[in-house]
């Protein structure tokens, strides 16, 4: 009798159960410093971020979700370090899972531009582009789906201090507000 295998991962309302699971949380100790202002009444040990990864040996691609906490460091919104790509040559698709944000993107002009993030929305991200996912609700954990291929190489972090994005997002009276760095 032929037997169907289980599938690598099942992921379901922003929830993925796999063998192959590895875990990446990013806390305020480590992400302070890409806020505007640091916020003292945040403890170094609040996990800001959680990205569930399923990566398997011999694949070429890779799939995670990132759970970003609705948080608010001085009124600015909770958001990812942000990264381009350790090889500009491949790109991502991004997907939003549930909450609301934002997705801000720097091209190789440094010109920032943002998309609306929101259950279903789908974003093409082209390899030279640096990437970063805000959550703008103070309620609600924003999730979203990533699926890029190993050859993207890694982060390059260093690349996203020399090409900042210019724009930051806050949270007014319950509406976020966008705002150009001076
Ligand atoms: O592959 C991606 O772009 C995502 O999975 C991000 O790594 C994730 O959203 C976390 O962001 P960062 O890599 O900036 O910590
Ligand atoms: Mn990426």
């Amino acid at each position: 009798m032929i037997k169907m295998k289980k599938p690598t991962a099942v992921s379901l309302n922003g929830q993925i159960e796999s063998d192959l699971l590895k875990k990446r949380v990013k806390k305020y100790a480590d992400l302070k410093n890409f806020f505007e202002i640091v916020d003292e009444n945040i403890s170094d040990d609040t996990v800001m971020y959680e990205v569930d990864m399923v990566l398997k040996e011999n694949c070429d691609m890779q799939y995670a979700i990132t759970t970003i906490h609705p948080l608010l460091v001085n009124g600015q919104c909770n958001m990812t370090q942000g990264h381009f790509h350790g090889d500009k040559d491949f790109g991502e698709i991004y997907q939003g899972i549930s909450g609301k944000g934002a997705l801000l993107l720097v091209d190789k002009e440094g010109n920032t531009t943002v998309e609306k993030v929101f259950p279903g929305s789908v974003h093409l991200i082209e390899g030279y582009v640096g990437h970063r996912t805000v959550n703008t609700s103070d309620e609600e954990a924003l999730k979203i789906g990533c699926y890029w291929s190993k050859h993207t190489k890694g982060y390059n972090r260093q690349a996203m201090l020399d090409c900042p994005f210019t724009i930051n997002i806050y949270l007014e009276n319950g509406k976020e507000k966008l705002k150009q760095n001076v």
